[in-house]
């Protein structure tokens, strides 16, 4: 039985990894469901070390083709290590982040042609895609300003609010390029009622439950 992908995407401080949790936390008490909870850049030990050189503040002077290799070789190991696995017993995988981040930060914000990621992505993944890619749009000084009272900025998070605004415009463009893939949801709504949100879409969308 193959499993179910669901990733959740949007801007820092969107309120991500508060949903990956809550919504897993959901489907694992209501639905008895085998749910693996995962993020990136990471999910795996390799892909932890990886993750530091992305994020570090004391990572300086990194190309964005650098940035675009690393990011896409954390994402192959992820996706074999502890994706590919979940899905072939047949559990729900969410995940924090995934190929629509990219090119929503590495395209939209730092401006590599989208092309060449496309080439990237189907290189090394193949055509795997989530089935389901849930954006959690806000307006970015919102999040951020949620973001530095929680913790300091990583290196992403201290980029301008300009290219917030861009990888903000990239997943909802992205989204309306596969409109059958996203839904697209208010991420100024509170915490529960986003969370009902997500589980009624995962429930709509995967016809499984
Ligand atoms: N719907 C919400 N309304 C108000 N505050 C929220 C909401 N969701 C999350 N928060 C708060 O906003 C902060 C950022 O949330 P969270 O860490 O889940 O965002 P994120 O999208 O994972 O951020 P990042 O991109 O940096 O990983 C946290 O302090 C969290 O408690
Ligand atoms: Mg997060």
């Amino acid at each position: 039985m193959a499993g179910v992908f669901i990733s959740i995407e949007g801007t820092d401080g969107s309120g991500k990894s508060t949903q990956v949790k809550l919504v897993a936390e959901a489907l694992r008490r209501e639905n008895g469901l085998d749910v693996v909870e995962t993020f990136e850049p990471g999910g795996t030990e390799i892909g932890m070390k990886i993750r530091e050189i992305l994020l570090s503040p004391k990572t300086v002077n990194m190309s964005p083709i650098t940035e675009l290799m690393l990011f896409y070789a954390a994402r192959a190991q992820h996706v074999a290590e502890v994706i590919q696995p979940a899905l072939r017993r047949g559990a729900y995988v969410i995940t924090d982040r995934f190929c629509d981040s990219t090119f929503a930060y590495q395209s939209y914000g730092r401006g590599i042609n989208p092309e060449l990621i496309r080439q990237l992505d189907a290189l090394l993944l193949k055509g795997f895609k989530p089935d389901l890619t849930i954006v959690i749009d806000l307006d970015v000084s919102i999040g951020l300003n949620r973001k530095k009272a929680a913790s300091t900025a990583d290196r992403l998070e201290m980029e301008e609010l300009l290219f917030h605004e861009r990888v903000r415009e990239g997943f909802l463009d992205l989204s309306k390029a596969e409109s059958r893939r996203f839904k697209v949801l208010d991420g100024a709504f509170p915490v529960e009622t986003l969370t009902k949100r997500i589980v009624e879409t995962i429930k709509e969308r995967c016809n499984c439950l």
